[in-house]
C-alpha cells in the first residue's frame, strides 16, 4: 500500500491523525488527510470548555463538523476527551465536591449521547496519575471529588454511547514506571471488579528515544484483556526517522494495539511550534518519518 491508512488496514490496524476544525479549510491539510488516515481525533472541539462553555449549554459545531468529514470519507473517529484535569471550562473550575461531579456526569452524559453511535473509542479520562516514581494520582479539582470519579466517569459513558469502546489515556506512560504501573493496576481492579474499559492509550509524545520496553509495556496491558491505542504520536530530535519506524514496529508486534495516531499533519500544525515533530514538513511534503512509517507497516 502506498498510504498509511490503507497499510495499516493491510495489518488490520488504523492509522489516524489530530485533527483541528479550523484547518479543514486548508487545502494542503485536507488533501493529505484524505489521502493518508483513515481515523481522526479531534484536536480541542470534544473538551469541556468547547463542548460546554456555559453549564447546561452545549456547542458541538466544530466536534460535528470533524465527526461529519471523518465519517463521510469512511473514517473512524476517536473522542478526545470527556473527563480531563486541563481545558475546563471557567465554570467547571469554579465547582468543587458533589456539584463538580454531577457536572462531570452530566457532560459525559450529554456528549457521549450527543455522538452515540459515531465514536470508535472514546477516550473517558485523560491524565488522571501523577508523573514521577509516586505512583499516585494527580491532583486534581475532578480527583478531590473523590477517588471514584473514573470509574464513575467509564460506567456515566458506557451508559450514554454503549457501543463506544472506553479508553483510559496518558502520557509518560510509554515505559514500565511508576505511572503506568499504577495504570496498569488500575486497569486490573477494573476488570476485577466489572467497571467498563476497553482500551488504554498511550499518548507517546517522544523525543529522540523510545524507552526499550515499549513494546513489553503495550504488551502487558494487553494480557489483561483491554487493547491497546498509540493515541498521540509525535517524536522530536535527530532520531525522528528511526524512532517514528520502531514505535510502528512495536504496535505491529502487539496484537492487541490496534492503531497510532500522530497528533497532527505538518510540522507547522502541531501544537508546540519548532519542535517539527511531525510526518509531513510545512509545506506538506513527506518526511524521512514518514517514509520509516510506511516502510514499517
Ligand atoms: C493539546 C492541543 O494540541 C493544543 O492545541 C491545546 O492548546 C492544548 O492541548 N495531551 C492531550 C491533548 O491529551 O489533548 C493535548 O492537546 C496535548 C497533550
Amino acid at each position: 500500500a502506498t498510504t498509511l491508512g490503507a497499510a495499516a488496514a493491510e495489518k488490520g490496524r488504523y492509522f489516524g491523525a489530530a485533527v483541528a476544525a479550523g484547518k479543514l479549510s486548508d487545502n494542503t491539510y485536507v488533501t493529505i488527510l484524505n489521502r493518508e488516515f483513515n481515523s481522526v481525533t479531534p484536536e480541542n472541539e470534544m473538551k469541556w470548555d468547547a463542548t460546554e462553555p456555559s453549564r447546561g449549554s452545549f456547542n458541538f459545531a466544530n466536534a460535528d463538523r470533524i465527526v461529519n468529514h471523518a465519517r463521510s470519507r469512511g473514517m473512524s473517529v476517536r473522542g478526545h476527551t470527556l473527563a480531563w484535569h486541563s481545558q475546563q471550562p471557567g465554570w467547571a473550575q469554579a465547582l468543587s465536591g458533589s456539584s463538580l461531579r454531577s457536572a462531570m456526569v452530566n457532560h459525559i452524559t450529554q456528549v457521549a449521547t450527543h455522538f452515540r453511535g459515531q465514536i470508535h473509542s472514546w477516550d473517558v479520562v485523560n491524565e488522571a496519575f501523577a508523573d514521577g516514581g509516586s505512583g499516585a494520582r494527580r491532583d486534581s479539582n475532578l480527583q478531590r471529588t473523590g477517588n471514584d470519579w473514573i470509574e464513575v466517569a467509564f460506567r456515566a459513558a458506557r451508559a450514554a454511547d454503549p457501543g463506544a469502546k472506553l479508553c483510559y489515556n496518558d502520557y509518560n506512560t510509554d515505559g514500565i514506571n511508576a505511572k503506568s504501573t499504577a495504570i496498569y493496576n488500575m486497569v486490573v481492579d477494573f476488570k476485577n471488579r466489572g467497571v467498563p474499559i476497553d482500551y488504554v492509550g498511550f499518548q507517546s509524545h517522544l523525543t529522540n528515544s523510545v524507552p526499550a520496553d515499549y513494546q513489553a509495556n503495550l504488551q502487558r496491558f494487553a494480557n489483561l484483556g483491554v487493547d491497546v491505542q498509540i493515541t498521540e504520536l509525535d517524536i522530536a530530535g535527530a532520531n525522528q526517522a528511526a524512532v517514528y519506524g520502531s514505535v510502528t514496529r512495536s504496535c505491529l508486534a502487539v496484537a492487541r494495539c490496534t492503531g497510532i495516531t500522530v497528533w497532527g499533519i505538518r510540522d507547522t500544525d502541531y501544537w508546540r511550534v519548532g519542535q517539527n515533530s511531525l510526518l509531513f514538513d510545512g509545506a506538506g511534503n513527506k518526511k524521512p518519518a514518514y517514509t520509516a512509517v510506511l516502510d514499517a507497516l
